[in-house]
């Protein structure tokens, strides 16, 4: 049998519901030990639903900390809580596995990625996309040099907004409690896939958002333009006023070829080659879970724990979450100021 990981899962919000907390259970490296959240209906919810003794529940999350035996905590909580609860996390020796964006700024990113070194644990931010089976074998080409050198991506984000996610959740809409709208909440992880699938740095950009449907005091739309470490640029749409459908596309133009993952059919990558001409392949990949599955099959909890446990390399480093966080905080920037903002001045 697997060794396991004690865990505690702080936050039992929709994200908890439908990845961590089933994820967790069911996982052969896991032992899930506390569940924590200051709301004791959602307490209530998972406790008749787990039915297991062995899981104990909390409504303040220091309690947990202190009362049990844990070796990592997952942190799913309002993104102001995320660097203050997965800093109290680190100060007591748990690894850390943290929602996107990791922090509402990049100082206190930086102060989760120093804290986390020094106490020799891990740090991970679930950039969840990294992990969709597309994206790895969009990876594996383009590294594979087959579209050779990347000139242009084109990314979107965009659905009709959190409260057909997360009914009761209006945090998502305020700036104290959430920092960012759609560019923190869906354009964080275009911007770190783009650095993911390329291999190369966002190094400048300039950008546009605005407020259009939504009550409340963050960005529903969003549009950048990126300057990429070799020349090339991206641009990314991140929002919240798409209706009818999801939008959830990368689509890449190399040296050589095109890529497009996600704009013809969710699971499928299209191929279009220079060489041999008009070469249009097509790879289907099987989705990770649909709409019949109770909960998102993702392997995220399994590889952190694995990670925690010293069996895998991790896939996102503790940089990757505070650069994602601090090239969201540069796009912002570069809206209110206008004009081009590098990412490292
Ligand atoms: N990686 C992904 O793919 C992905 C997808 C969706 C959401 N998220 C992220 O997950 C996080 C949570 O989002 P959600 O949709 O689950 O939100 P949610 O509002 O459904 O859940 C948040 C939970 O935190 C609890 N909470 C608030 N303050 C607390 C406190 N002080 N102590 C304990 N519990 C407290 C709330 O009661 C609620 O149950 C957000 O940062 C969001 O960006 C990530």
């Amino acid at each position: 049998m697997a060794e396991k990981i004690k865990l505690g899962i702080i936050g039992a919000g929709k994200i908890s519901e439908v990845l961590h907390i089933p994820n967790a259970y069911f996982s052969e490296y896991v032992q899930l030990v506390a569940v924590s959240d200051k709301n004791e209906e959602r307490l209530h919810f998972f406790k008749k639903k787990l039915n297991d003794e062995r899981i104990h529940f909390y409504t303040e999350y220091h309690d947990m900390l202190q009362k049990e035996d844990i070796g990592a905590v997952v942190v799913a909580l309002p993104n102001f809580l995320h660097a203050k609860v997965s800093l109290d996390a680190l100060e007591m020796g748990k690894h850390v596995l943290v929602e996107k964006p990791m922090a509402t700024n990049s100082q206190e990113a930086s102060q989760m990625v120093q804290l986390a070194r020094e106490k020799k644990k891990v740090l991970m931010t679930n950039h969840s996309q990294r992990f969709f089976p597309h994206h790895q074998r969009a990876k594996e080409i383009i590294d594979s040099g087959m579209i050779g050198e990347v000139r242009l991506v084109k990314t979107m984000f965009g659905h009709s907004g959190p409260e057909s996610w997360s009914p009761t959740a209006t945090w998502f809409f305020q700036k104290d409690s959430a920092m960012f709208g759609a560019l923190g909440d869906l354009g964080v992880h275009k911007v770190d896939l783009i650095r993911y699938l390329t291999g190369l740095e966002i190094i400048e950009c300039t950008a546009m958002i605005n407020t259009l449907e939504k009550q409340g005091n963050v960005e529903d739309i969003a549009s950048a333009v990126l300057k990429l470490s070799n020349g090339g640029f991206a641009t990314l749409d991140a929002n919240w006023i798409t209706k009818g459908l999801e939008e959830n596309y990368f689509v890449i133009y190399g040296e050589k070829g095109t890529l497009k993952i996600g704009q013809t059919n969710p699971s499928k990558i299209d191929i279009y080659l220079l060489k041999p001409t008009g070469l249009h392949g097509e790879i289907t990949l099987k989705p990770l879970f649909t709409n019949e599955d109770p909960y998102w099959k993702m392997p995220v909890i399994d590889h952190f724990a694995k990670v925690c446990l010293g069996l895998e390399k991790p896939i996102v480093q503790p940089e990757d979450g505070m650069i994602a966080v601090k090239v969201v905080e540069k796009i912002f920037e570069s809206s209110k100021k206008g004009g081009f903002v590098k990412v490292n001045d």
